[in-house]
């Protein structure tokens, strides 16, 4: 059975575009989500356990927050795991270390570190108890675990509307849970946590938005070249392509053209 969903080489235009989807990603959010991680408790000198922390753009901006603390990644891709090392090598100046290896099977040992973060993995994960409850186990008691994941009944909004956008995201939906993703992932991180054993549960959302940063910022989010894996795969059609194409073309050339997305971070506490 596949451990993850996600291998950034598959599905994906290629690699490097990938990457660069991931980087610009978290740009968007990023300010918010740090609000959200401080008022969850996370602060200087803790030590972080990230899990999935893939190309370590999410580990540079976390490292802001705790410099005189450590981050160690847990990503089980090794071509990320390489790419991390090389792009964080002269940017993070905490304590940082990545290692290769899967959240299934943490190779710490119980009570190692005071705060972990899993940012858009658990949509990934065929078994999210399980690895909440692994994560469960190398926390110190009092430690936190925040999950941070999308939702596909929360679905990207714009003005103005592309309706060819709609049959789009429901084959990438399904073609999502046809590789073992939870499509549902954001309204289940509560009952994750809580079936894992995590205590004083809280969970937010946050607007990505293309208001202060620009349409152009969000792009990646709904870039039609990203459909193509699927075409390939015969799931969409070349025709349902190329009018998704138009829409995109006509929203983008558009009066001032806007998009949301929802983002919730969950958080659950060690007893
Ligand atoms: C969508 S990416 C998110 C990367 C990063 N957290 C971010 O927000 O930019 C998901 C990451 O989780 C990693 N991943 C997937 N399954 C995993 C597992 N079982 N254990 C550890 N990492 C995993 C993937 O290789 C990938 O780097």
């Amino acid at each position: 059975m596949r451990t993850s969903a996600y291998i950034a080489n598959e599905q994906h235009i290629d690699l490097d575009s990938e990457i660069r989807r991931l980087q610009n990603q978290v740009n968007l959010t990023w300010q918010k989500e740090a609000r959200n991680l401080i008022n969850f408790g996370l602060k200087d000198e803790m030590s972080v356990l990230e899990i999935g922390s893939g190309p370590g753009f999410y580990t540079e901006l976390l490292s802001d927050i705790v410099p005189n603390g450590s981050i160690t990644g847990v990503e089980i891709d090794p071509s990320l795991v390489e790419y991390s090392q090389q792009y964080l090598k002269d940017k993070v100046h905490c304590q940082h270390s990545v290692i290769q290896g899967s959240v299934m099977k943490i190779d710490f040992p119980d009570n190692s570190f005071d705060f972990a973060v899993a940012r858009l993995v658990f949509e990934h994960l065929p078994d999210q108890i399980s690895a909440a409850k692994e994560i469960l186990r190398v926390l110190k008691p009092g430690g936190k675990l925040v999950l941070i994941d999308f939702d596909f009944g929360i679905p990207p909004v714009s003005y103005p509307i592309v309706p060819e956008a709609e049959v789009i995201r429901e084959k990438s939906k399904n073609a999502f849970m046809a590789i073992g993703g939870d499509p549902l992932a954001g309204r289940r991180l509560w009952s994750m946590l809580k079936g894992s054993g995590f205590q004083n549960l809280d969970i937010e959302a946050l607007v990505l938005h293309s208001g202060k940063q620009g349409i152009l910022s969000c792009y990646p989010q709904f870039d039609p070249e990203r459909v193509l894996p699927l075409v390939e795969e015969g799931l969409v059609s070349e025709a349902e392509l190329q009018s998704y194409r138009a829409g995109i073309e006509t929203f983008m050339s558009s009066q001032d053209p806007f998009f949301i997305r929802v983002l919730l971070m969950a958080c659950g506490e060690k007893a």
